[in-house]
């Protein structure tokens, strides 16, 4: 993979007032999307569910990993795994979807699964020489809950989770997230490249151009600032404005100045989630290819606080995520044309933007780690 040019890679890796962008072709080159592949999606932390879609014994969620086809369960002993859906006879996907089940059977020749991962049965498998189903085990993957997400790694001893997010978890003290759950999901086609919607999700600046009449009259671009931990996999865009008149009072035991705040935060590289006051959102991306991923964006709420809504409140929050979505998506998909122009360049960060440069870094340290 040495289609970046290494001077431009040292550009992104300068401090932040004297830092460029990633070059354009990080972005559309598949050869670039295959190297994250191994050095990112097989080895980080993906965010695959929230722990209340796998509560009960026999509960299930598909998921995609990028090249890799996972089911998330809770089995008879109330233990969860995140085991390959790839069918070991000859590899056709043992289940699709979510729901709740006894045991898993392959749609092709009926082979039977328990929730573990073993193989329970494999009809007229008779004098097959060698062949032993107490020895056929679908492989499993380490999963760690943080907050109420799933999350679910793919390196061999992954280190855990919880211990490299410790300060992100302090400041979502006062929040309680895990005990939120999804009372809404909304899914959007995404024919763009992953870190296009990271990027966006992580900066307020552009509140002051496509989102002028939406979020920065309330949340605007120059109060936004940025806490991260150089170190650690996360970062988090605060936004201070109003609170939003007359909405839902999800979290009452803020500070005043969390009160009054959305903020965004991304546990890297692909979980994104958002909360002000009133309401916290999770945006589950899926990346496919380089230029595709599956996006969903969940509403969460506590249990309490969803029993008391009703359809409108339902239906204006719907419309309330759709219309920041369908603005974020004009230039998300304008990005994703102007990055593959052969004149393209890497640009210029605002200070402002000081998220999508730690993103960078982090993005460089798996990818490019002998670059300094
Ligand atoms: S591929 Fe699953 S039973 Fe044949
Ligand atoms: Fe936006």
């Amino acid at each position: 993979m040495t289609v970046i040019d290494l001077e431009a890679l040292r550009k992104v890796r300068q401090p932040v007032n004297d830092a460029w962008t990633l070059p354009p072709e990080s972005y559309f080159v598949g050869s670039v999307f295959n190297a994250e592949l191994e050095k990112i999606f097989k080895t980080d932390w993906l965010c695959v569910a929230r722990q209340e879609q796998i509560s009960a014994v026999g509960d299930f969620v598909s998921i995609d990993l990028p090249a890799q086809p996972i089911v998330i369960v809770r089995d008879k002993l109330g233990e969860l795994h995140a085991l390959s859906r790839v069918c070991l006879h000859r590899s056709m996907a043992i289940i699709e979807g979510d729901g709740n089940t006894t045991r898993f059977t392959c749609p092709y020749h009926n082979w039977t699964y328990e929730l573990d991962g073993s193989l329970r049965s494999a009809p007229m498998m008779e004098g097959v020489v060698g062949f032993d189903k107490g020895k056929c085990q679908l492989p499993g993957f380490t999963v760690e809950i943080w907050q109420g997400f799933v999350f679910v790694s793919q390196a061999d001893q992954p280190k855990p989770l919880a211990g490299q997010l410790k300060q992100l978890a302090a400041r979502l003290e006062d929040y309680d997230f895990s005990r939120l759950e999804v009372i809404e999901t909304l899914e959007f086609p995404a024919a763009y490249n992953w870190k296009i919607l990271v990027e966006n999700f992580m900066e307020a600046y552009h509140h002051i151009g496509i989102h002028q009449h939406t979020f920065q009259p309330v949340y605007p671009a120059k109060k936004a600032f940025v806490e991260y931990n150089r170190y650690e996999p996360w970062s988090i865009l605060r936004m201070p404005g109003q609170a939003v008149e007359g909405g839902v009072n999800m979290f009452p035991n803020l500070k005043p100045e969390q009160r009054d705040e959305l903020f965004a935060a991304c546990v890297y590289p692909a979980l994104l989630f958002a909360a002000s006051a009133s309401g916290a959102f999770w945006y589950q991306l899926e990346p496919v290819a380089a230029d595709k991923m599956r996006l969903r964006i969940h509403v969460l709420a506590f249990p309490e606080i969803a029993a008391a809504m009703n359809e409108d409140n339902r239906a204006e929050l719907k419309a309330a995520v759709s219309m920041i979505h369908a603005e974020d998506t004009e230039v998300n998909a304008g990005v994703w044309k102007g990055l593959q122009a052969s004149v393209t360049r890497q640009g210029r960060l605002s200070l402002f933007e000081e998220s999508i440069w730690h993103l960078n870094q982090l993005w460089l340290d798996r990818m490019y780690p002998h670059i300094t």
